[in-house]
């Protein structure tokens, strides 16, 4: 296709009326097709006269041409009511309206002003993206494309322009008023009031944000290191007023975090965040005014977990650093968008390991790498971390955009060392600031600012696909240890493996001797060929089995790492390696092994279930580690991650039954160890956040959780769930509780229920039981569905239930009969109607199904083409169910 990016960006569905997938299919994008715009829109000013059910707006733009012809602004489901340009009302042939454009036949030649007044309407907006209302409040989501549904406008990230902002409301109704920077006017007649505001900063429509509402909220100040004092703002509705400490205090943190490692200071006298209960994502970064979900918010130890302070603590790190990788640096089309996400994660994730626990935060961290990203790309939906083509812009914010994107972010660090990177770091602030730019730029910084040559690194942002890393040849010359790493990629859609080139690979590799259990040596090795073969120094000798190489130290790329060790050997790592990543690794593949022999029937014969066991005693009894280490070492690998381990053409079901038999038979080998542990844990001292609480609960729970396993726990768990200080460890007494249709189960989940101190704990209640791997399984989630609190509209409470129940109930959504699968496909096509980014994250789940057994991958495949078959589907869910398809 030779079309102009432009011209497609702002043609809509080519003649789908409305998305609608049935009339024709949707427009795809090509990131080969970029062309600049023909028009800057040098200015906005915008006018929200917000009334019972239309909020009218009126826009004014300064446009300058850039490159003349006709004018195609983006715009969708808006009522015009006026357009005129330079103050004289336009005829009726001068411009035309389709169904997602407006297009202005024969501009001025010279600068002009262009006026439109649209009618939008926030109370039916059920997408969630362009203004919608939340609670009674009104809020917008912009990215990546809802600004488009709030006016006309060059909807696309290239487009900078300088903001101003009026909103007027009622008083009573909305008493907050806020929009993007300083507020610079205020007033009020009657039972109207009204605010106005100026953005100094130039900024892409998808950073424009309002909000007007009854809200609450908190305060604080921060002094930035040249001085300034920025007015800190925490907003939410007044119910939640008392949970919004902990996230000022995180942005206070992540303020501080970035002058002291970035040199990056913020740049407006104030930063709000507001909160609400409605949203499709976590949150989102507007310029000086973030909005974000309640669930990124809220933290108090009475209704959230200790993984929830977590996940404020890094999102509300994230919104924070977005100010510079990405609003005063951004990107120029949305094929960049891993260049602000990829590093914005890049930088919450070692903003949190500084302030939490590195090695527990990594580990973390690859968890989600082995299990979510190497699925995706393994399946249909596998894309570069900069995707070349995209239908529905809000598909692609994914884990691979966003934590593979982080992974090659790191790799540029790991390559360049810290004071490097920094230096690229520097060098691409002050190339860019006040730009809208790409992959390339980056890569570019980073290599001119340590003049290095980066040229093939580009692959990473080219290439889909987890390569293999194997460590195929050890050898032992002279007193040299070498050996020989080789990589390749699996076939990715429309990239077969024959055709990808080699990736330049940081590998971290360390040789340790097993007579001595001490470290020979470590080195950063770079594998940049399809096979290489490279040496640690030190001196060495006998045979290379006296040895022993820790592989892919830190994750050091996003890659499956590969060598044949003796069962000996992984026991070996699993307590001699002093990576901490690989240490916990080593004894994630005993867990793998016995699992998968338990799967294929080989349980018997090998010794892989006594190494499984001896390793899961040994965290149990490993005293003076670590408590959130050891918790994470009891921890076996998941149905996803083992699940890439296995040929195509299994039978889920088994693996999930293989997967819990190994589960038991360690918690029934080591229930007196955990007993011990569990019982040695218990503390009643006030709640805290810090490290070692946490590590004490995590190690607790995960001992209640295997004793819950090994049967006969239930009188136990009610009591943890009496005696719980706090929401982590009743959380954890009725997950215990969760499995099994028991007299304590019911008795636990009434009163968690009753109990329930906000929303967010009811969503825990729902997703507890959406998530039990029990044999009613469907059966409650149907109940769930039917329970009066539960929700289609808002987002959190629906996937609490039923993305859940497709994504973490794997033995329940794969039952045989097809009835777990009949299930989801009626929930996306009912939510398609309501809120697509939903139903298009949902309809993912049957994307697998080619890795399944021929009945199973049928009946997935069935509900694929039933969804793609009805009759006014979205572009975002029509493009997931027909990529899943091919
Ligand atoms: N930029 C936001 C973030 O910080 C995500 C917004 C995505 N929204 C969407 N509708 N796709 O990650
Ligand atoms: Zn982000």
């Amino acid at each position: 296709s030779s079309r102009l990016y432009h011209a497609l960006a702002t043609m809509g569905h080519g003649g789908a009326q409305g998305g609608s997938a049935a009339a024709a299919p949707p427009v795809e994008k090509f990131r080969k097709d970029y062309a600049a715009l023909p028009y800057s829109i040098d200015s906005v000013d915008l006018d929200f006269n917000v009334q019972t059910d239309e909020t009218l707006v009126t826009s004014t733009l300064k446009l300058t041409p850039t490159g003349g012809g006709p004018l195609v602004l983006d715009g969708e489901d808006l009522r015009l009511v006026s357009a005129e340009v330079d103050g004289k009302e336009l005829p009726k042939d001068a411009y035309e309206l389709g169904e997602e454009t407006f297009t202005l036949h024969k501009p001025p030649s010279s600068p002009f002003t262009l006026k439109t007044v649209v009618g939008i309407e926030p109370a039916k907006n059920t997408q969630l993206s362009g203004l919608y209302e939340s609670s009674g409040n009104l809020c917008t989501q912009c990215e990546a494309e809802g600004f488009r549904r709030i006016t006309y406008f060059y909807d696309r990230p290239d487009c900078m322009s300088a903001f101003t902002c009026r909103v007027e409301a009622d008083k009573k109704k909305f008493p907050i008023l806020l929009s993007n920077g300083n507020e610079v006017g205020r007033g009020e007649s009657g039972d109207r009031h009204w605010a106005s505001f100026e953005d100094p900063f130039k900024k892409p429509s998808y950073l424009f944000a309002l909000v007007a509402g009854d809200l609450g909220g908190i305060q604080g100040k921060f002094t930035t290191k040249s001085g300034r004092d920025v007015d800190l703002r925490i907003w939410s509705e007044h119910r939640n007023c008392d949970q919004l400490d902990w996230s000022l205090e995180s942005l206070k943190r992540a303020m501080k975090w970035d002058e002291e490692t970035y040199g990056l200071e913020y740049d407006l006298d104030v930063y709000h965040v507001v909160a609400v209960e409605d949203f499709n994502m976590g949150a989102m970064e507007n310029k000086g005014l973030n909005v974000f979900n309640t669930a990124c918010v809220l933290a108090a130890p009475q209704t959230a977990t200790d993984g929830d302070y977590d996940r404020v603590l890094g999102v509300v790190a994230h919104e924070y650093f977005h100010n510079w990788s990405g609003n005063r640096v951004t990107c120029r089309d949305w094929f960049q968008l891993t260049l602000k996400e990829g590093l914005t994660v890049y930088r919450d994730q070692t903003f949190t390991e500084d302030q939490t626990s590195r090695a527990v935060k990594r580990i973390d961290d690859v968890r989600v790498m082995r299990s979510a990203q190497f699925a995706q790309d393994a399946g249909p939906m596998a894309h570069p971390i900069r995707p070349e083509s995209y239908v529905a812009m809000d598909n692609f914010y994914t884990v691979t955009v966003y934590n593979k994107g982080a992974e090659v972010i790191r790799m540029y660090a790991t390559l360049l060392g810290w004071p490097g990177f920094r230096k690229g770091m520097d060098l691409y602030f002050q190339r860019h600031d006040g730009t809208a730019v790409t992959c390339d730029d980056f890569r570019s910084a980073m290599a001119d600012a340590n003049s290095v040559d980066l040229t093939q690194f580009e692959r990473w942002y080219t290439q889909a696909g987890t390569p293999t890393v194997t460590l195929s040849d050890k050898k032992i010359d002279g007193e040299t240890f070498s050996l020989t790493l080789s990589q390749s990629c699996a076939d990715t859609p429309n990239q077969p493996a024959s055709e990808k080139q080699p990736f330049h690979i940081p590998v971290s590799c360390a040789l340790f001797d097993k007579k001595t259990g001490k470290k020979v040596d470590e080195q950063l090795f770079e594998l940049r060929e399809a096979s290489q073969t490279f040496s640690f120094s030190g001196t060495v000798t006998g045979s290379p089995d006296d040895y022993v190489v820790s592989l892919l130290r830190g994750f050091s790329a996003p890659v499956t790492a590969k060598q044949e060790l003796t069962q000996d050997e992984l026991l070996f790592l699993a307590s001699n390696d002093d990576d901490s990543l690989n240490r916990w690794d080593a004894a994630q593949q005993i867990y793998t092994r016995a699992i998968l022999d338990e799967f294929t029937g080989d349980a018997g014969k090998g010794d892989s279930l006594d190494a499984a066991v001896a390793t899961f005693r040994a965290a149990l009894n490993d005293k003076s580690g670590d408590p959130s280490l050891r918790a994470l070492n009891l921890a076996v690998p998941g149905f996803s991650e083992l699940g890439l381990k296995l040929d195509d053409g299994f039978d889920p079901v088994k693996l999930c039954e293989a997967l819990s038999s190994v589960k038991k038979a360690l918690a029934r080998a080591c229930s007196t160890e955990l007993k011990e542990v569990y019982a040695s844990l218990y503390s009643d001292a006030p709640y805290d956040v810090e490290a070692a609480s946490v590590g004490r609960r995590r190690l607790r729970n995960a001992c209640l959780a295997n004793l819950a396993r090994a049967g006969g726990f239930e009188q136990q768990s009610v009591k943890h769930y009496e005696d719980a200080q706090c929401m982590t460890d009743q959380l954890a007494a009725a997950v215990a509780l969760a499995g099994e249709a028991t007299k304590e189960r019911e008795e636990v989940l009434g009163k968690f229920y009753e109990s329930a101190g906000n929303e967010l704990v009811v969503n825990k209640w729902f997703a507890l039981q959406a998530s039990a791997d029990a044999d009613d399984a469907l059966e409650t989630v149907k109940k769930l569905v039917a329970h009066e609190a539960f929700s289609r509209t808002n987002p959190n409470r629906y996937r609490a239930v039923v993305n859940t129940f497709a994504g973490a109930n794997p033995r329940a959504f794969h039952a045989a009969d097809g009835s777990g699968y009949a299930f989801i496909r009626d929930e996306v096509i009912q939510t398609d109607k309501t809120n697509n980014q939903v139903a298009a994250r949902l309809c993912g789940s049957f994307g697998t199904w080619k890795k399944y057994d021929a009945k199973r991958g049928g009946l997935m495949k069935a509900c694929l083409e039933e969804i793609v078959k009805t009759e006014g589907l979205s572009k975002d869910t029509f493009e997931i169910a027909t990529r899943s398809l091919k």
